[in-house]
């Protein structure tokens, strides 16, 4: 078979990386993919979410299987549009990406299926979001409906703070359409783990449970990001409770969505917050995490491939994924500034050592060839990742490539799975 992976970033890079060890993969290609793409894939610079480019491009390269990464080109119907071209396409239609596309969609849907959630109200008009703030006192969560790459949640301490946020959301619009809406919801406390499922429409698979690291720095410190390590399996949800959470949270929002007209395929990530009361549903994305999809290559023992094409076909109750015993860790390298204002263009050397080290992967995000040298070409640039016999032990191999490579322009955390090992 001929597959194109679409995204650029270091969850594209495990995808590509899987994807081309599979004995029905003939020729796999990427667009726009990376530096380290590059080395499993022919890259294409067509951007991810450039429509007509990358169905003109699956076209003239004759492919018979596309896998879209990111959620943005999702969410503006890719899937849809390669479907109809004839392509076959893995991942949720438009209307069923609304899923991570419109939050107050996801709430209402939670609330119908009775899912574990927030309680929660969707505001249109700002007035009354404030008045509502007011009602319901602090901490408290101030969401955009729409995509913000992640930004558009404030978990506000005070109610000033809460307000602040309506303004900017609703009155600046600095999220432009996406603030249109806000859902303002209860604050959860507790630990967050992220569960990832393999969905057709009807069936349901387990893919595992991942730990992000949201923060910039050590200790949970600094700006939000989109996710500086992972690790997997994830000690904060076991077997056990990962199967209920199955049936609590995957299995009615499969039926309900099935229900709405929007069967749901392809990756379904459940963002949860455990607590007290046990976990409950943060926030639903339409596809593998990053890098919690590093995480869950490296420990996947079958074949993705035929996996994807039995989800885009409905047939998941024929399929049955293998994994491997080891835990798996990804290190996040990140560009000196990273989030606010990553520093462009620094060389990264050494990267062919540290990626010889025993069971250690190391994925490009954001890169670039130039002359045969390595150049940072983003905000997260590498994710470092490991196997090992316990989380330790791939803990410590990870830490020793990321000492190997010589690149003094970027950072990463130190304390990646320090949570889990310290339980
Ligand atoms: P979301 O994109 O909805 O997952 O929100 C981004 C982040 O904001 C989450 O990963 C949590 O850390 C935090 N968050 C979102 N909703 C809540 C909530 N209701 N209570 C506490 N923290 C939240
Ligand atoms: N690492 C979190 C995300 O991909 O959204």
């Amino acid at each position: 078979m001929r597959i194109l992976v679409v995204g650029s970033g270091g969850r594209e890079h495990a995808l590509c990386w899987k994807l081309a060890s599979s004995p029905l993969c003939e020729a796999l290609y990427c667009a726009p993919g990376n530096a380290g793409i590059a080395e499993e894939a022919t890259c294409v610079p067509v951007a991810a979410s450039d429509l007509d480019g990358i169905v003109d491009l699956a076209r003239k390269e004759r492919i018979d299987f596309v896998v879209v990464g990111p959620e943005d080109p999702l969410c503006l119907g890719l899937v849809d549009r390669l479907e109809t071209a004839g392509i076959p396409a893995f991942g949720p239609s438009k209307a069923a990406a609304e899923l991570e596309g419109s939050k107050g969609f996801m709430k209402d849907l939670a609330r119908r299926a009775g899912i574990p959630t927030a309680a929660y109200e969707r505001f249109t008009d700002a007035e009354a979001a404030r008045a509502y703030i007011r009602k319901q006192g602090a901490p408290i969560v101030i969401k955009a409906d729409g995509l913000t790459a992640g930004k558009g949640v404030v978990v506000a301490a005070i109610v000033e703070e809460a307000l602040a946020a309506v303004d900017e959301i609703m009155g600046r619009r600095r999220f432009g359409a996406a603030g249109a809406e806000v859902v303002v919801e209860e604050f959860l406390d507790g630990e967050e783990a992220s569960l990832f499922a393999l969905c057709d429409g009807k069936t349901a698979l387990l893919l595992g449970v991942a730990q992000d690291h949201k923060r910039a720095f050590d200790g949970d410190k600094g700006a939000n990001t989109g996710g500086m390590g992972a690790y997997a399996p994830a000690p904060i949800l076991d077997d056990t409770m990962a199967r209920r959470a199955m049936r609590d949270f995957v299995d009615p929002t499969l039926k309900a969505m099935a229900e709405a007209g929007r069967p749901f395929k392809g990756i379904l990530f459940v963002g949860l917050m455990v607590g007290k009361e046990g976990p409950k549903l943060l926030e639903y994305n339409v596809r593998f995490g990053d890098p919690e999809c590093q995480v869950l290559m490296m420990r996947l023992r079958s074949d993705l491939l035929p996996a994807l094409i039995a989800a885009r076909e409905g047939e998941l109750d024929q399929v049955d994924l293998r994994w491997h015993a080891e835990p798996a860790i990804t290190v996040v390298m990140a560009a000196r500034g990273y989030p606010e204002a990553p520093e462009k263009g620094s060389e990264i050397r050494n990267l062919g050592a540290a990626g010889k080290e025993p069971g250690v992967v190391v994925f490009h995000a954001g890169t670039r060839a130039e002359g045969g040298r390595i150049l940072a070409n983003g905000g997260r640039v590498l994710g470092v990742s490991a196997v090992g016999r316990d989380l330790k032990e791939a803990r410590e191999r990870a830490y020793r490539a990321v000492d190997l490579i010589d690149w003094p322009e970027g950072f990463c955390r130190r304390d990646i799975a320090a949570r889990a090992l310290g339980r």
